[in-house]
C-alpha cells in the first residue's frame, strides 16, 4: 500500500472504530459547541430552495438536517461519510425529511451523485490523496456548481485545542510529531496548500477566507466541566489516553486554572479560528 493510501485506510479505520465511538457519544455537545461555526458556514453555503446538495464527511447529520430545512421538498440533500456508526446517528436523525437521505460512500473516491453545492463541515481534513479527493468531490458538482467547507486554521491559532493541549504537557509526554499536512483536523490550516488542491483538483475562484469565533466547549458548564469536556476532545483527550487518573486529574486542574480569563457573564467561551473556503467548478 502506498503511503497515502495506509494514511487514508487508517482515517477509514478511525471513523468507524475509536473516532465514530468518540463523535456518537458527544454529537449533542459537539453540535452545540460548533454551532458559530455551522451558522458562518450555512449563511455562506446559503443553499435555495430546490438546490441538490451533498454534505461531504456529515458524521451525525448536523448540517445535513439544517441544509434539508433550506432546500425544502423540492431539494434534495445527501450526507456521505465513511463512518456506519455515525451516519446511523445521521439517517436517523434524517427521519422525517424525504429531501434528505444517507450514502455511506469514501467521498474521495467513489461516483457521488450529481450536486448543485458541496458543503462540508469539518469533513475534508481526512483524504490520503487531497488532490484526487477534490477532483472526486469536482466531479460531482454541475458546471458552475459550488464547494463551501470550514476546516480549521493553525492549532495555535484555535485556544480551544491549544489550551488543554499546553496544560496536559505539564504532566506527560509530547505527542509524536507528525507532518502538519497530514490528514487530521489542522491538515488544512496553511491557506496556501488549500488553494493549490483546489486548483490541482480543477475548481476556479478559491477563496480561503479567515473567520474568527468564540465557542463554548460546554454550554452553561462550570470551570470543572468545561475543563473535563476539553480533556475529551481535540489533541489533549490523545495526550492523556492512558495516563493514570491522578495525572488525568492534576492536567484537568491546570486547564481550570487556565480557563478563567475566559469566563464572562454569558459563560466560558474561547477563541477558535477557522476558514471558511469556497469555490467553483
Ligand atoms: C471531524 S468529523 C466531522 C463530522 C461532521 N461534519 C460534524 O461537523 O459533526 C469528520 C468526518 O469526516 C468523515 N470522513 C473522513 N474521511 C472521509 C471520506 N474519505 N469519505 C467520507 N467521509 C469521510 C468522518 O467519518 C467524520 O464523520
Amino acid at each position: 500500500m502506498s503511503d497515502t493510501a495506509s494514511l487514508h485506510q487508517r482515517q477509514i479505520d478511525y471513523w468507524n472504530g475509536e473516532g465514530a465511538s468518540h463523535w456518537v457519544e458527544r454529537q449533542a455537545q459537539t453540535d452545540a459547541m460548533l454551532q458559530p461555526v455551522t451558522a458562518a458556514l450555512l449563511t455562506r453555503a446559503s443553499a435555495m430552495p430546490g438546490n441538490h446538495v451533498l454534505d461531504v464527511g456529515c458524521g451525525c447529520g448536523d448540517t445535513t438536517l439544517r441544509l434539508a430545512e433550506a432546500v425544502g421538498p423540492a431539494g434534495r440533500v445527501t450526507g456521505i461519510d465513511i463512518s456506519a456508526p455515525m451516519l446511523a446517528v445521521a439517517a436517523d436523525r434524517l427521519r422525517g425529511f424525504p429531501q434528505a437521505g444517507t450514502l455511506l460512500a469514501d467521498a474521495a473516491a467513489q461516483p457521488l451523485p450529481a450536486a448543485d453545492l458541496i458543503v462540508s463541515r469539518f469533513g475534508v481534513m481526512f483524504f490520503g490523496d487531497p488532490k484526487a479527493a477534490f477532483a472526486n468531490l469536482r466531479r460531482a458538482l454541475r458546471p458552475g456548481g459550488r464547494i463551501v467547507f470550514a476546516c480549521w486554521r493553525r492549532f495555535d491559532e484555535n485556544v480551544w485545542a491549544r489550551l488543554a493541549l499546553m496544560a496536559a504537557y505539564g504532566h506527560v509526554p509530547r505527542l509524536p510529531r507528525m507532518d502538519p499536512r497530514d490528514p487530521g483536523p489542522f491538515a488544512f490550516a496553511d491557506p496556501g496548500h488549500v488553494g493549490e488542491i483546489l486548483d490541482a483538483a480543477g475548481f476556479t475562484g478559491a477563496a480561503v477566507d479567515p473567520v474568527d469565533l468564540a465557542i463554548a466547549p460546554l454550554a452553561g458548564g462550570t470551570l470543572a466541566e468545561t475543563a473535563t469536556q476539553l480533556l475529551e476532545i481535540g489533541p489533549a483527550s490523545r495526550a492523556v489516553a492512558g495516563q493514570p487518573p491522578e495525572t488525568v486529574a492534576a492536567v484537568a486542574r491546570d486547564i481550570e486554572k487556565a480557563l478563567e480569563p475566559y469566563q464572562g457573564v454569558d459563560g466560558i467561551k474561547l477563541p477558535a479560528a477557522i476558514w471558511i473556503v469556497e469555490a467553483r467548478a
